[in-house]
């Protein structure tokens, strides 16, 4: 059965579908599409179907990551029971899965920097009120995060 990594943010338009493009690419690259499963989810629902926002797209893009097919969708409960890693990507994401979890839930769910290795972030800041500097410094963080929870993932599940 394949390993299910869901990141979560508020709307699934800016923050949790970068991560969702930048970690499948890295697990492509791999060749770890087969054992991995990718998905990203927000905790609110304004933006339910909606592709993600232009300036998140076109910043990813710019750094080689392609997020067109990506569609936002809110967090279900039932995610608890597909996808064993569940990163959130600002504390306020994570109260509200913790709200979310069910006691069985026994994978990871936790803050995504904690796989980061910039010290002075622990949470990925919500740039849909920022400029494009805020949007690269996601993807800055983001790919980070991507290689470390990747090497974590790989190590622990014995997949190299
Ligand atoms: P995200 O960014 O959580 O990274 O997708 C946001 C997108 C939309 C809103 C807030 C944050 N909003 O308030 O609509």
């Amino acid at each position: 059965m394949s390993i299910g990594v869901l990141f979560v943010c508020l709307g699934n338009i800016c923050r949790s579908p970068t991560a969702h493009g930048v970690f499948l690419q890295h697990v492509q690259r791999r060749g770890l599409q087969d054992h991995i499963r990718v998905d990203s989810a927000g905790t609110g629902d304004w933006h339910i179907g909606h592709a993600p926002d232009k300036r998140t797209a076109a910043t990813a893009l710019r750094r080689g990551y392609d997020l067109s097919e990506l569609r936002a969708r809110q967090v279900l409960r039932d995610d608890f029971a597909r996808f064993q890693y569940i990163l959130a990507m600002d504390a306020e994401n994570l109260r509200n899965l913790q709200h979310l979890r069910p006691a069985s839930f026994n994978g990871e769910l936790k803050l995504f920097l904690e796989y980061g290795d910039h010290p002075e972030y622990t949470e990925v800041p919500d740039p849909y009120y920022g400029d494009e500097a805020d949007f690269e410094r996601v993807v800055d963080l983001v790919e980070t995060a991507a290689q470390g929870l990747l090497h974590h993932i790989v190590t622990r599940h014995r997949l190299s």
